[in-house]
């Protein structure tokens, strides 16, 4: 069964109560990012805990092996369920994070890496000194993640039929886990989002989590359009 994570893309401990109050059993897995976590710290990611939620703490760690492992062991001891880090940081930074959740045992979050970002384009790998085209380069990060301990990735939903094609077989019976953002309900504003899937197609080509922010946050009846794509994925399997 795939999740519905919704992003907390707002900035302030009162919005987030306000969000997590409206939502209420519609919703159960919560995203928090940098932007969220730099203004308000680990109480926000507290807060949502205390409120029964799950979450996914997005800050996309990269920096040297003890450190994003030390990071990795604050997140764990925060209980959050899911966290970021750049496939780019190596192979010695992923083993690093994941032997730092490993000593959390079954409450050890689950690491998911970043393989490129999504405003990259193919001239600023160049500027990067990186020959390979977009698509070989985000398999081939994807590939140091999932073989150096990385529990998943995250991609957009365009990919992610390829990458569970390319990373299944690599995991080596573990679990694989997909994170899509980029998801739009038929029919809703795309926003900036580009590539957009919808959540149906999103799950059938291997999602297991789905990020969604403004389409459920700015309805006009939140839980109505959290529980309308809820159904829509649970549909499709
Ligand atoms: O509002 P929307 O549904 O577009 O929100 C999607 C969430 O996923 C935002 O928090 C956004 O920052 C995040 N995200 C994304 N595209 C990526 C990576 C993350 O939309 N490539």
């Amino acid at each position: 069964m795939a999740e519905l994570i919704v992003a907390l893309d707002v900035s302030s401990k009162a919005e987030v109560a306000g969000v997590v109050a409206r939502l209420g059993d519609a919703v159960d897995f919560y995203k928090i990012g940098l932007e969220l976590f730099s203004a308000e710290g680990p109480d926000v990611v507290r807060m949502v805990k205390d409120a029964g939620k799950r979450v996914f703490l997005d800050l996309k760690l990269h920096d040297i092996p003890r450190t994003v492992a030390r990071a990795v062991k604050a997140g764990a001891g925060l209980g959050v369920d899911l966290m970021t880090l750049h496939a780019s940081g190596g192979k010695a930074m992923i083993q690093a994070a994941a032997e730092a959740a490993a000593t959390f045992g079954a409450t050890a979050p689950k690491l998911l890496a970043v393989t490129a970002l999504t405003s990259l384009d193919q001239s600023d790998l160049t500027d990067l000194g990186i020959g390979r085209a977009m698509a070989d380069h985000v398999e081939a990060m994807g590939l140091l993640a999932i073989t150096n301990g990385a529990d998943g990735i995250v991609c957009s939903p365009k990919e992610v039929a390829n990458m569970n094609r390319v990373l299944i077989p690599a995991a080596q019976g573990r679990s694989v886990v997909f994170v899509t953002p980029g998801v739009r309900p038929a029919g809703a504003d795309v926003g900036d989002q580009k590539r957009v899937a919808t959540p149906a197609g999103a799950v059938r080509d291997g999602s297991t989590h789905l990020v969604v922010g403004r389409p459920i946050l700015e309805a006009a009846d939140p839980v109505a359009a959290a529980r309308a794509i809820r159904a829509e994925m649970d549909a499709a399997l």
